[in-house]
């Protein structure tokens, strides 16, 4: 069988990670449990994800030219990450402070760095090189006007788009024309809409005609189809421990499933059991099921 073959446009930070029960209020200080350095950063949690899956991944990006940028570049290669199309930059490579409590809630403060200096040449490039490309997935940590030429790309060879409105900003008319799927988390789709996703009837109203996935923690997620079929997926019951990069487990396995002929549902399916086991472990991608745990899970 032919490989998936997929690109992620996206960011690449180092995560630093605080773990402590309960999480300062503004003027206080306090002793957490533990600290943590690890790879992460939205666009490269997918790609590594879907890599886990047996997707062939390329990864589009910008790294700075540092040791942060020199790790993940090392980490790509040991994952077996195209990386022709990652640039380094003089700018320090993206970061994110991460606070997690104790149950497993997270809040994020991310330093884009490097990742905001991609060149939307450099990915226009890259989308309409890569051979056999089926799938493109895209994020919110780079400047939305590469993600949109990206996406046109994509879009003038045929390819799915897939984007992560994370984290949430405002997304252009033209954007959201050349997105085939997207997939906010409650929050995000709150923004977007400017409604809570509580009823069928909000869901439904949210992008008629187009493809949507609203994911929903715990609760598992729900498909809103291009034909205005809603359907509901729930989770498995799991004892959170840090939810940082279950959605974008979600988004990495999703875009695996249509990439290699998966149902959207089956694909879904796939993507809430492997972004569930990723709760019950600390980090990001440190978190994400290995290739042999996701066979299991198929
Ligand atoms: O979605 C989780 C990710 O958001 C973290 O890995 C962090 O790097 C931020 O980009």
């Amino acid at each position: 069988m032919s490989k998936a073959v997929i690109a992620v446009v996206g960011s690449a930070m180092i995560d630093l990670t605080a773990y402590a029960t309960v999480l300062p209020a503004p003027g206080q200080t306090l002793e957490g449990e533990l600290f943590t350095t690890g790879f992460g950063g939205k666009g490269a949690n997918q790609a590594v994800i879907a890599a886990h899956c047996g997707a062939e991944v390329h990864f589009v990006g910008k790294l700075g030219k540092d040791l942060f940028g020199d790790s993940i570049a090392e980490n790509f290669k040991k994952l077996g990450i195209d990386s022709e199309y990652v640039e380094r930059s003089e700018t320090p490579n993206g970061v994110a402070h991460i606070w997690v409590d104790a149950n497993g809630e997270n809040r994020i403060v991310i330093i884009p760095g490097a990742n905001h200096e991609i060149e939307l040449k450099k990915a226009v490039q890259a989308i309409e090189s890569i051979a056999g490309l089926a799938v493109v997935v895209a994020q919110c940590e780079i400047k939305q006007e590469v993600t949109l030429a990206a996406f046109c790309a994509a879009k003038k060879r045929g390819c799915v788009t897939i984007l992560n409105p994370a984290p949430y900003q405002p997304l252009s008319e033209e954007l959201l024309a050349v997105t085939d799927w997207i997939i906010p988390n409650e929050t995000e789709f709150k923004e977007l809409h400017g409604q809570a996703p509580t009823s069928d009837d909000v869901l439904m109203s949210f992008r008629p005609g187009k493809n949507s996935i609203v994911t929903l923690g715990s609760e598992g997620a729900v498909l809103i189809t291009s034909d205005g079929d809603l359907t509901r997926l729930s989770a498995p019951t799991v004892n959170p421990v840090d939810t940082t990069g279950a959605g974008d487990a979600f988004v990495g396995v999703f875009a695996f499933g249509l990439a290699s002929g998966k149902s959207p549902e089956d694909a879904m399916k796939l993507g809430i059991k492997v972004a569930s086991m990723s709760v019950t472990r600390k980090g990001a991608q440190s978190s994400y099921p290995s290739q042999a745990e996701i066979e299991t899970l198929s």
